[in-house]
């Protein structure tokens, strides 16, 4: 029988969930939905993402410890998606101790195959992003998303060779057309990669951070968040002796909006590659909702709830709208009035 396995990004837990997350697994359970009635052996994944810098520093800020903190605001995602008509087959979290264990074997192949080194590093740490900017990234100094100046940090670390995959990764994605869809995403990550490519940091010092997956070859360090987070798409799946992992791998679609384009279209391939492990079969972007063209932000006061949305509308009209208003791959403007239109109309 003909498989499909799509996933959503897993969402951090320091924040609630919004339009944007409920959109991109309303999306994604509408596609899994769909291949369901084709008669395809079909898994759903969604989840959350708990470790790093940005979660502790939003735990201590709540005055809560860390561990109760991600399990509080995990438990909100958990128990939305049913509440939006959401059927996903499996929730994970990065501190499920399968998951974290994975983590660990996953970077030991990588170890083994003499793609890990220790280095000396210095650059520029935006917190809000959780990752090093070179010079030439930075808008005018600050990070170009959060408009913030980064701190400028010098460390031991160790380093992933990702600059070793990086004609590998050009070819494949030009011979696979279908890899990364739609087309503007594609040609942008071709356009990344006609530019060296750095090797990735991927190790926070404890003395720094202690809320992440220890290195196993080293327990001075915590796995950087992102090598630790895309690794939930086969953990999920029990790899390597799962027989979901067998059943299901590598017949993956991640669905992710465009901000997130870069670690799934360039550091997971490549992760991949290192461990010996198959390619996922496509990379699914799309855009950005946007309130009164501003980014929906905590700190703009303008976030849309769901919840609200479906008490006001019903749950099948808002899912309709948010699948019929954002032409996928673009960015959509959400404004209750256009709801309304739509639904009437
Ligand atoms: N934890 C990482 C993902 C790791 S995946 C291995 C992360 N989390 S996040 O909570 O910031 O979620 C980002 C994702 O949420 C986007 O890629 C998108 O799917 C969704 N969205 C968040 N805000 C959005 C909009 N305003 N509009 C559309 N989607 C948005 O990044």
């Amino acid at each position: 029988m003909e498989t499909f396995y799509i996933t959503t990004p897993i969402y951090y837990v320091n924040a609630d969930p919004h339009l944007g997350h409920a959109y991109t697994t309303i999306m994604a359970d509408s596609m899994s939905r769909f291949h369901k009635m084709l008669g395809k052996d079909t898994f759903f994944l969604t989840g959350t993402d708990e470790h790093g810098d940005k979660i502790a520093e939003s735990a201590k800020k709540n005055g809560e410890g860390v561990r109760d903190y991600a399990d509080r605001v995990s438990r909100k995602f958990y128990e939305l998606w049913p509440e939006l008509g959401v059927e996903n087959d499996s929730f994970i979290r990065t501190t499920d101790p399968e998951h974290v264990e994975c983590v660990q074997r996953f970077l030991q192949l990588v170890y083994d195959q003499g793609d890990i080194y220790f280095g000396e590093y210095g650059g520029y740490y935006c917190f809000g992003c959780e990752r090093f900017f070179t010079e030439k990234e930075l808008d005018s100094g600050n990070c170009p998303d959060h408009q913030e100046p980064p701190e400028f940090i010098q460390e031991n670390n160790y380093f992933f060779r990702m600059s070793r995959y990086q004609e590998w990764l050009r070819d494949y994605i030009q011979q696979n057309p279908g890899f990364i869809q739609p087309e503007g995403y594609r040609k942008e990550v071709l356009a990344m990669l006609r530019d060296p490519l750095e090797d990735l940091c991927i190790s926070r010092p404890k003395s720094r951070l202690q809320w992440g997956v220890e290195l196993p070859f080293d327990s001075g360090y915590v796995t950087y968040v992102w090598f630790d987070a895309l690794i939930n798409y086969i953990s999920a799946l029990g790899w390597p002796e799962g027989e979901k992992y067998s059943r299901y791998w590598p017949a993956a679609h991640h669905l992710v909006a465009k901000d997130i384009l870069k670690p799934h279209a360039v550091f997971w391939p490549t992760m991949l590659r290192s461990a010996g492990l198959p390619i996922y079969q496509g990379l699914r972007v799309h855009g950005y909702w946007k309130v009164q063209e501003e980014k929906m932000s905590k700190s703009m006061g303008n976030v849309v709830s769901p919840l609200q949305l479906r008490s006001s509308y019903g749950l099948d009209g808002f899912r309709f709208f948010l699948l019929r208003e954002m032409q996928f791959g673009h960015d959509g403007n959400f404004s209750e009035e256009g709801l309304i239109n739509r639904f009437n109309s």
